[in-house]
């Protein structure tokens, strides 16, 4: 468990490039569900689990790098799903790696059933665990996953 001192739990939910275009972007691959409304989602997840929600989504590497390293203190676990940086930011690896909290790395498509590119992952070795292949799903197993992970180990 993290340093910080407050509860309820409060998760930072990030998303990397290319995901504000959900709804739009190849809906075969990722559905008709706009970012928005996978926000809307996990606020209320977050609300059932008593646990707070803030969502961020940019395109830069740099930018999501800052937002992790500027989690430390305020969150106690991070939810993210970092697009095409999952396949090939040490940079953000490095960064997760950095700040003592949990993460769990969720996607919306089952990145090993796609090309072989998409089959290596720089985050999940150092994160809890992955939830790959269920769409909008990926995002509300991953919160109850990272909420369940936290819950126990302040046991
Ligand atoms: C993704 C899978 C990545 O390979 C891809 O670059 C994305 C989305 C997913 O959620 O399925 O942008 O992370």
């Amino acid at each position: 468990m993290s340093d910080v001192p407050w509860s309820p739990l409060s998760i930072l939910v990030l998303h990397g490039p290319n995901l504000n275009l959900l709804g739009l972007r190849e809906p075969g691959i990722y559905g008709s569900v706009t970012l928005d409304e996978i926000n809307y989602l996990l606020e209320q997840e977050g609300q059932k689990l008593h646990c707070t929600v803030d969502v961020f989504q940019s395109n830069q590497e740099g930018v999501l790098v800052d937002a992790i390293q500027e989690s430390r203190g305020k969150y106690h676990g991070i939810l993210i799903n970092a697009g095409a940086y999952t396949h090939t930011s040490i940079a953000i690896r490095d960064a997760l790696a950095a700040v003592p909290l949990p993460v769990v790395e969720v996607h919306l498509s089952n990145i090993y059933q796609r090309e072989p590119f998409r089959h290596h992952s720089y985050i999940a070795a150092i994160a809890v665990g992955q939830i790959s292949g269920f769409g909008v799903e990926s995002y509300r197993l991953g919160l109850h996953a990272l909420v369940h992970t936290l819950r126990k180990s302040a046991q």
